[in-house]
């Protein structure tokens, strides 16, 4: 569907055209128990890997050290990366997609099912909501702009991913970061927050500030499939959007 810019704007600020992805989740495809006490080790039925959890403190600062590969290592490592418990279920990582000498960068959460399935992060209902917010702003995916997320592997039954499986991607997103050298970052809910900036403050206190993240501005919003719950919220997401250009532009000044 090519929507004009007036279409766009007023289906983020108005008028919903999408509809909220149902979480619709199969039997099999349910949370696995809570993660235990330290977050990490979580058994799902039948799929028991416990040397994969039990290890991951110590494979996850290991990982963080070996972190410094080239595009082409990035990738090998998170594709082959098996630091926490949602390795288990995946089809495949999804690593990122788009322009990677970007102005923008896009954090969400983690993939879900139709970005385990493709490989591409954003390609559902959310990711539509995303593009139709990049069109606003006269960008695209690729165009200037990288969309990744905080983990690289789909929770399953599209649940947040724990404390645990945040921290183990952590060394990935950052040599992520790190290779993309953005203008700006904008994190796209609590989970991105959470990656980034180990913060568990509301999005309402970080909205509207430029903040930072290794020198680099960075700007917090509501996550997509958020919007596509609470519609009003997509005027201040608009909002928010528009603040992270004016950011961008004083920091290019
Ligand atoms: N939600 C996210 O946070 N990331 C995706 O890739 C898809 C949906």
């Amino acid at each position: 569907m090519s929507l004009s810019r007036e279409q766009m704007l007023a289906e983020m600020g108005i008028v919903p055209l999408w509809v909220p992805r149902q979480p619709a989740v199969a039997a099999e495809d349910a949370a696995p128990p809570a993660a235990a006490a330290a977050g990490l080790a979580v058994e799902p039925a039948g799929v028991v890997e416990k040397t994969v959890a039990n290890a991951l403190p110590e494979a996850v600062a290991e990982a963080a050290e070996g972190a410094h590969g080239d595009w082409q290592e990035l990738a090998a490592a998170v594709a082959a990366c098996r630091l926490c418990p949602l390795c288990q279920q995946r089809q495949q990582a999804v690593l990122g997609v788009g322009d990677r000498r970007p102005d923008w960068l896009f954090i969400g959460e983690g993939p879900g099912a139709e970005e385990d399935a493709r490989g591409e992060p954003f390609v559902g209902q959310a990711g539509k909501l995303l593009d139709n917010m990049l069109a606003a702003l006269d960008m695209a995916r690729g165009q200037r702009v990288y969309i990744g997320n905080a983990v690289k592997c789909r929770p399953p039954g599209n649940r947040t991913p724990e404390a645990a499986e945040i921290a183990a991607c952590r060394p990935w997103l950052e040599r992520q970061i790190a290779l993309l050298q953005p203008k700006i970052i904008v994190l796209l809910g609590k989970v991105a927050v959470h990656s980034v900036l180990h913060e568990d403050r509301s999005l309402a206190s970080l909205r509207g500030r430029r903040l930072e993240h290794g020198g680099i501005p960075l700007v917090v919003t509501y996550h997509p499939a958020y919007l596509l719950r609470n519609l009003p919220d997509k005027a201040k997401a608009w909002e928010d959007l528009l603040f992270a250009r004016r950011v961008l532009r004083d920091s290019l000044a």
